[in-house]
């Protein structure tokens, strides 16, 4: 039927060429504009990773501090937005507000918004940069009943997030440098992965000509799933769930029953048949961070290992290639870090916005069509419509 090929879950379909991020599955390699992503994340921070992915090359030290000052001019909300979050519900989850108010971001700034002027989609990358954490910050302050906290300018894009996710107007909180550290390192390994189900998905909508804050909460949605985005939290619930290592067996076995829905959340990828190499860093990271808090025998981490382990040694999970992903840590430093569970999956898209709108950007640079995957009719064939 038809000329086009089958291809559900686009297992095998490439839908657009890109410069920006390779990766190797079987190999399992990532690379941003050429530049490992363990290099990137011992090395870089995340607001030149943000530029790697939207200019293609890393910055010079001058290219850097402009870039940080347009980025860091852009952090405010217009006030009346703060209006927007009395809309919701007192108790909504943050990634409920957050598809709200990024869509709503295109009703505040539409003096930015003609998609063929490559001016006007550097300020919206710009403003989508810097805003995100605010958002994200202003979605947990309205979720617990606490007053939304400007942002402070001086400090980093990592340290000024955790400023505005915990101070408050009786007290300042006082950022460290080793979580902001580790804060900045998660960003960065969420920031890009080619054509995932979120990044597909604003590529798609983009193609249609639609604004890019439209566009970027359509990703959004797509990221909450726990399939994708979704999986940092359902991990972190999964370790609470599981409790102690000796019920790690029959969590096992639950994954591998057919019969059973249940997956080993953290786990598995289509793309990697190998480790995540964004798992390893992850892995590391969380040592180094509980380390530097004196918790190394944290009893989610070891949960954690044990469960890899135990996993990694099972023929289900080796024939199936089955290894950790970039979520399976990611949750346990945010815990670390005193994040709130609910905020897991509102820090991903946070992160990946830069990969989103790079994306975006980069469709609307080049040539293009817009996006119309075919279908393959299985209903009924042609009838007459009954008349009496
Ligand atoms: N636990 C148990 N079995 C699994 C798992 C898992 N986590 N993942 C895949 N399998 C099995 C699956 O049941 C199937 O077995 P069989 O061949 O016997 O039917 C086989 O492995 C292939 O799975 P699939 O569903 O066809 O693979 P996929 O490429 O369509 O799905 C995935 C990839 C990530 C959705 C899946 O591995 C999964 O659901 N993992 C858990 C959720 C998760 O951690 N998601 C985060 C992904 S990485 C970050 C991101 O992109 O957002």
């Amino acid at each position: 039927q038809g000329l086009f090929t089958y291809d559900p879950g686009f297992v095998s379909t490439a839908a657009c060429e890109s410069k920006l991020t390779y990766i190797d599955g079987g190999k399992g390699i990532l690379l941003h504009g050429g530049y490992p992503i363990e290099q990137l994340a011992q090395n870089a921070d995340y607001l030149e990773v943000c530029y790697l992915l939207l200019n293609g090359e890393l910055p010079t030290d001058e290219e850097k501090e402009e870039f940080v000052n347009t980025v860091t001019n852009h952090t405010m909300i217009h006030e009346q937005m703060s209006h927007f979050f009395n809309g919701f519900r007192r108790d909504a989850h943050p990634m409920a507000i957050m598809c709200g108010v990024v869509g709503a971001l295109s009703a505040f700034y539409h003096d930015s918004l003609d998609i063929n002027d490559p001016y006007h989609r550097e300020v919206c990358a710009y403003r989508l940069i810097a805003k995100m954490p605010t958002l994200a910050a202003m979605c947990y302050k309205y979720s617990i009943g606490q007053p939304f906290i400007f942002p402070r300018n001086e400090m980093s894009y990592a340290e000024n997030f955790l400023h505005m996710m915990f101070s408050t107007p009786c007290g300042e909180y006082e950022v460290s440098p080793t979580l902001a550290k580790a804060m900045d390192k998660i960003f960065i390994l969420h920031a890009d992965h080619e054509q995932n189900a979120s990044t597909s998905t604003v590529r798609l909508a983009g193609s249609s000509g639609a604004n890019p804050f439209a566009c970027i909460a359509a990703g959004i949605a797509a990221l909450w799933g726990p399939a994708h985005g979704g999986a940092n939290e359902a991990v972190l619930v999964m370790l609470n769930e599981i409790g102690d290592e000796s019920r790690i067996p029959e969590f096992i076995e639950r994954a591998k029953d057919p019969n059973d829905p249940f997956r080993l959340m953290g786990f598995g990828h289509r793309v990697y048949r190998n480790f995540d190499p964004r798992a390893k860093v992850m892995a590391q990271t969380a040592e180094e961070v509980l380390s530097e808090l004196g918790v190394e025998n944290d009893p989610l981490l070891k949960i954690a290992k044990r469960l890899e382990q135990i996993a990694l040694e099972d023929e289900y999970f080796v024939k199936r290639k089955l290894y950790p992903n970039v979520d399976f840590y990611s949750g346990i430093i945010l815990k670390a870090i005193g994040i709130p569970t609910n905020m897991f999956t509102v820090i991903f898209a946070l992160s990946r916005t830069i990969g989103w709108i790079s994306h975006w950007n980069e469709f609307h640079s080049s040539p293009n069509k817009i996006g119309r995957p075919r279908q393959l009719y299985t209903g009924p064939k042609q009838r007459d419509y009954p008349t009496k």
